[in-house]
């Protein structure tokens, strides 16, 4: 995200000797259009073959001998009481969720190609499955796939017909899972390993109707398409019993992804030392921003600072609880914890937290720069952010109560949908709190619009960089918008797509450029860079980012019932993602030089850090560790195992939780002026903590317990790599455990960062001297 900023130095060339810089102000501005527009007419034109040819579901599943198994309504039905239960949250279903209960669509499909076979050694060979030499059992797993592949929906009258044999595999699977989803004592066992509550679905027939979703997804799985040799997911899951082996386009495109890699990074590298070197400008004797005087509206924002570092510290306690469920899951440390907010509540709210803490830095950002940039604070902007202050914490503690009543199933499903859980993952909140949200985020751009308006109009040297955190900022108000186009019956193939419109567009694409900007703007008010090296630099940097970003979407959607065009396009240009960030360490460096470049940058020291550990994370946990999981036939044998939580935690945490915290310290930094309260040796311990605990628990326990699962699903199949076997290994165990040394630094990190906010606002001589300052 940072490529800006180690180009400012060589973009001094062109901007000194050439005339080159304005060129380059023109020409990027329409790069950046074509790129926007070609992009999204792709990502659309995919969207509408995803709706064409999603997995259909059946009017009706029909046995042949005409017995009803399931109807369209149980599915519709079962999606709506997986999301009550927390969906995503709880297991997962096609390889998207959380990482203790099995993949459900993994499970459901071998479960029932055992079943099935046990039946057939019966009725062909009258003996269990296990007595039959390897031959036999060969012949029956070809019979098996003969069964289930061929695609026997009828699009004429909507019905699916299956054969007698795999009902009755069927029916005794659904009985499995009525008992596992409820409270049936002999499988309390199986319920403690997968992190399940009792009664985790309250009624039997909810939790019958829940098997008809599981189903449909698992007949998605291993139905082949029309007219085709694969399935509706790609084949995925892997599992060679019923004929599910990575296709033809995996590998390929796969293959061809490394190479785009590998050409990308050598064009960008090129690309980078064509450009000259040039000073940077000469430093300002002091710092620009002292004695500055925050407006009404701004001082106004600490509470959202102090609410950001309330809301973090909440989620690492929540993250060390959902933790702790993969080793004891029903209790904590032999308390039933789970009987009063079991795994699904606790991973649903430290996932939701990690958004909600980390963008109420960057809205408080986002309103704090808006008037530091056109110097005018517009009528009512300190009543509307305390406005949205209220509104934002009503959001938050309602969501979050409504997610738990939800899994403890005191709603109805169709209630529960609307104030309780919506069961996929990073927008699990109820429907309504979902549209309080957006209806927060445009009264935060409407407040952004009314302070930094002077500043878009105005010729200023700055504008197009303005311009660029204008437009960011829209698009992450607008496009959380996009979760709305799914509601509570979409086909699960199509809600998928918009899900990650809105969590990859905002990760991967208007994150990036918020960042970039934001950073860029605040070193041109501190004089450490000219403004029109950063016009250039971030312009260049938007452009290079959402080539890849924008339809990088579609490596989320590789195996949910999407046509293999999805795979090509999503392989290719989530690759493309990679490179800017394999190079990002030439802006690390020149970041961390800021930080020397003079004397009273001291003040920013720590603040500055961050932004540094920001672009080291963007290496490792977003480049290095999102590239292990995106090849397609990498994604196809680990997708959700503890290799995305790898990635997941490297870079949400660690770019965008290092980058929320660099923010406030810049902003509280202007907001309390230079008092003695500031205790850099507090952010000293608070940055090492946080960075080596993240490290620690990543490369000491997360990725490790991601390759040893890797290992099992090539041995075995995937839905083995998370099965209690492996799971609950002693290796696997032992893993765990080495999450604590990690985790305890970790937290220890954010009650040190908590430790300088109260320092901060809760020292008298801090008051004192701040008033002196701003007086
Ligand atoms: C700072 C930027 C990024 C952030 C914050 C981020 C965050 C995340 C998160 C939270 C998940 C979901 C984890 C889960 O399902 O539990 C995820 C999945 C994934 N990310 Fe990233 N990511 C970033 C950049 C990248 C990049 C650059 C790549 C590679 C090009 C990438 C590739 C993937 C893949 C392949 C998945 C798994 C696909 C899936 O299961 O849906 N990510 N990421
Ligand atoms: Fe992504």
């Amino acid at each position: 995200m940072f490529w800006h900023d180690s180009c400012y130095r060589q973009w001094e060339v062109s901007n000194n000797s050439k005339g080159l810089e304005h060129d380059k102000t023109k020409v990027f501005p329409d790069c950046f259009d074509n790129m926007c527009v070609v992009s999204f007419a792709i990502l659309l034109s995919l969207g509408s073959e995803i709706y064409r040819q999603a997995p259909p579901i059946p009017n009706a599943v029909l046995s042949e001998s005409g017995e009803t198994i399931y109807t369209e309504d149980d599915i519709q039905d079962g999606q709506l009481v997986w999301r009550t239960m927390g969906g995503h949250q709880l297991g997962s279903i096609w390889g998207h969720g959380s990482y203790v209960a099995p993949d459900w669509t993994a499970d459901w499909v071998h479960r029932e190609s055992e079943i099935w076979l046990d039946l057939a050694a019966k009725t062909h060979f009258s003996q269990p499955l296990s007595q039959l030499s390897e031959a036999d059992k060969a012949k029956l797993e070809s019979l098996l796939r003969d069964d289930i592949r061929p695609n026997r929906f009828q699009p004429e009258d909507g019905q699916l017909i299956i054969s007698d044999l795999r009902a009755e595999a069927v029916k005794q699977l659904q009985d499995y899972y009525v008992n596992l989803f409820g409270n049936n004592p002999d499988f309390q066992p199986t319920r403690e390993a997968y992190a399940m509550k009792e009664n985790t679905i309250a009624s039997e027939e909810n939790r019958e109707k829940l098997t008809a979703f599981f189903f449909w997804g698992a007949w998605a799985a291993v139905t082949e398409r029309p007219g085709e040799n694969y399935t509706y997911t790609n084949n995925w899951p892997f599992d060679p019993v019923v004929g599910n082996t990575p296709t033809s386009d995996n590998i390929v495109w796969s293959i061809l992804s490394v190479v785009v890699l590998i050409a990308g990074v050598g064009a960008l590298a090129w690309y980078h030392a064509s450009l000259k070197e040039h000073d940077l400008p000469e430093m300002p004797k002091e710092d620009p921003l002292f004695g500055f005087k925050p407006t009404p509206s701004q001082k106004a924002l600490t509470k959202y600072f102090i609410t950001a570092v309330g809301l973090f510290l909440l989620q690492v306690l929540l993250g060390g609880i959902t933790a702790h469920y993969a080793v004891e899951g029903q209790e904590f440390y032999g308390i039933p914890l789970a009987e009063i907010l079991p795994y699904s509540v606790t991973r649903t709210w430290h996932t939701q937290l990690a958004v909600f803490w980390i963008a109420t830095a960057w809205l408080g950002t986002g309103l704090y720069i808006a008037p530091a940039l056109s110097g005018y604070e517009p009528k009512f902007q300190r009543l509307g952010v305390n406005v949205l202050w209220v509104a934002l914490v009503i959001v938050v503690l309602g969501s979050m109560a409504g997610e738990w009543a939800a899994v403890q199933q005191y709603f109805d499903i169709d209630l529960s949908y609307w104030v309780g859980h919506q069961g996929q993952e990073y927008i699990d909140l109820g429907r309504i709190w979902q549209i309080l949200l957006l209806v927060g985020l445009l009264i935060w751009l409407a407040l952004v619009t009314a302070a930094i308006k002077p500043a878009l109009t105005k010729d200023g040297e700055m504008k197009p960089v303005i311009w660029v955190l204008y437009a960011s900022c829209v698009a992450i108000g607008l496009f959380y918008g996009a979760g709305l186009f799914q509601g509570k019956h979409t086909n699960l193939a199509i809600a998928e797509y918009w899900r990650w419109w809105v969590v990859h567009l905002w990760v991967e694409g208007f994150f990036e450029t918020f960042a970039t900007s934001v950073i860029a703007l605040m070193f041109v008010r501190l004089g450490l860079v000219r403004a029109q090296s950063a016009n250039s630099a971030v312009l260049f940097a938007t452009v290079v980012f959402l080539t890849g970003g924008l339809l990088g979407t579609l490596h989320h959607l590789y195996f949910t019932g999407t046509p293999t065009s999805v795979i090509a396009w999503g392989s290719i240009f989530s690759a493309l993602e990679v490179v800017p960030l394999a190079l990002i360490g030439f802006e690390a460096v020149g970041t961390y030089r800021m930080q020397k470049a003079t004397q009273w940058m001291v003040r920013y020291k720590w603040a500055i850090m961050f932004f540094v550990a920001t672009a080291l994370w963007n290496l490792v946990g977003a480049g290095v560790l999102g590239f292990l999981i995106n090849p397609p036939v990498a994604l196809y044998f680990i997708q959700g195992l503890n290799t995305t939580a790898t990635h997941a935690h490297g870079a949400f945490m660690g770019v965008y939780g290092m980058l929320g915290i660099g923010l406030m310290l810049t902003c509280l930094r202007g907001l309390t002026g230079d008092t003695n309260a500031w205790d850099d040796k507090l952010l000293k311990w608070t940055f090492w903590s946080l960075n080596v605990g993240l490290a620690g628990m990543i490369f000491m326990s997360l990725l490790p317990v991601g390759i040893i699962q890797f290992f099992a699903v090539i041995d075995h199949g995937y839905w083995y790599a998370r099965s209690p076997e492996v799971i609950h290994s002693e290796l696997v165990e032992m893993f765990v455990w080495l999450r604590v040394p990690g985790d305890v630094l970790f937290g220890m990190g954010g009650l040190l960062l908590a430790a300088f906010f109260a320092k901060l606002f809760f020292s008298a001589r801090g008051k004192a001297t701040d008033k002196e300052v701003t007086a």
